[in-house]
């Protein structure tokens, strides 16, 4: 009854406007956050950046971006929960339509603009859900901001106390020039003035770099390079994507905006498997971007992540797929007699690092 009451709702929130079916889903998991999952399989347990993880799919920014489901979100079976991006100041975004669907192609188009209730508001929030797991805070820098690296510091200032990781994101295609901070120079100065907060917080809290799939092999070797001089803590590989490749169908292909889920995923596991050849095991990764199946999964941790994120499929899929992917994923496991989802990591990327 259950799984047939989720399908309904399912093909019901298909149908709505995406906006407004993603209001009622944040809704629904703020109101009924569920019976914490069951106890994980033991052989999906992991470490890193210092954290314990009971399985390494995580709930990528941008679902949650006000911390209202959190709790919701980790009582369904995510491994870890990332929150955002959120901006000093609360703001309205850009004007809708922002979201579009790419049914025929499982992906997603999005122009959103960082909206967002600010850091006070998620900061109560999240001081009164008290969130028990691994929960990621994503910041960003406000559109209007005059100095955006101050912004960045003072995200990692408001959130060092309730997170478990901070996410530095300099890759989201909707805030005009954000991107820019991903080259050397610049993105040097962020990561300097970022840890230095972080290292002058009551609690030292591992920071990740968020970084776009778009980057080219010698801007790739720049934002690496930067990461491991400076001592970066990981990496996520990566945000949507500005290119529309040829193989799309839907018509809200030409829309503006950055491209998720299924059209993603080659582009973004080469590009992860480029950063982990570069970063030597300096650090760990996390993949994202068109994961759809304990497969998709499986091949993200081969190209070199440690953990990965989901998005554009829970849209598409529903909450079961979070079951049906970590199911999915033991039964690999077993069937390799592998005994961690470590021994994945890392095992084929040169063969996803090379250039299509
Ligand atoms: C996103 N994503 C995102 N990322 C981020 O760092 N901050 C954000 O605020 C958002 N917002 C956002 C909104 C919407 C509607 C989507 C679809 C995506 C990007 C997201 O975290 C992820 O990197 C990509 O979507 C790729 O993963 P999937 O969707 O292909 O699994």
């Amino acid at each position: 009854m259950n799984k047939l009451l989720g399908a309904l709702a399912r093909q019901f929130l298909l149908r709505i406007d995406p906006e407004s079916a993603h209001g009622l889903a944040i809704a629904a998991l703020r109101a009924l956050p569920g019976a914490p999952a069951r106890p994980g399989d033991p052989l999906l347990a992991l470490e890193a950046f210092g954290l314990k993880f009971p399985n390494p799919l995580g709930m990528a920014a941008g679902f949650d971006k006000n911390a209202e489901a959190a709790r919701g979100l980790l009582n369904a079976g995510f491994g870890f929960v990332e929150l955002g991006t959120l901006t000093p100041h609360a703001q309205s975004g850009n004007p809708r339509p922002r979201i579009f669907r790419l049914g025929a192609d499982g992906g997603l188009v999005n122009r959103l603009g960082f909206n967002n209730d600010g850091y006070e508001a998620a900061l109560a929030r999240l001081r009164a859900a008290r969130p028990v797991g691994v929960v990621g805070i994503n910041i960003g820098p406000n559109k209007d901001a005059v100095d955006r690296i101050a912004d960045y510091v003072r995200g990692v200032k408001a959130f060092s106390g309730v997170a478990s990781y901070l996410t530095v994101n300099v890759s989201s295609p909707n805030t005009p020039g954000l991107r820019d901070l991903q080259g050397r120079e610049n993105l040097d100065a962020l990561v300097a003035r970022v840890l230095e907060a972080r290292d002058s917080c009551e609690t030292r809290r591992p920071v990740l770099l968020k970084i776009a799939p778009d980057l080219t092999s010698w801007e790739l070797d720049d934002a690496v390079g930067v990461a491991r001089a400076r001592g970066v803590d990981g990496l996520i590989v990566g945000n949507t994507t500005l290119s529309r490749p040829a193989s799309l169908k839907s018509f809200a292909a030409g829309e503006a905006g950055g491209l998720s889920g299924r059209p993603l995923f080659s582009l973004s596991t080469q590009r992860l498997a480029q950063a982990y050849l570069r970063a030597e095991g300096a650090f760990p990764l996390i993949g994202c971007g068109g994961v759809d199946g304990a497969e998709a999964l499986v091949a993200k941790l081969e190209a070199g992540a440690t953990l990965a994120q989901i998005y554009t499929a829970l849209i598409y899929r529903g909450p079961a797929l979070i079951d049906e992917i970590l199911a999915g994923l033991a039964r690999i496991l077993r069937a390799r007699g592998l005994r961690s989802v470590a021994q994945l990591t890392g095992t084929r990327a040169k063969d996803w690092a090379a250039e299509a």
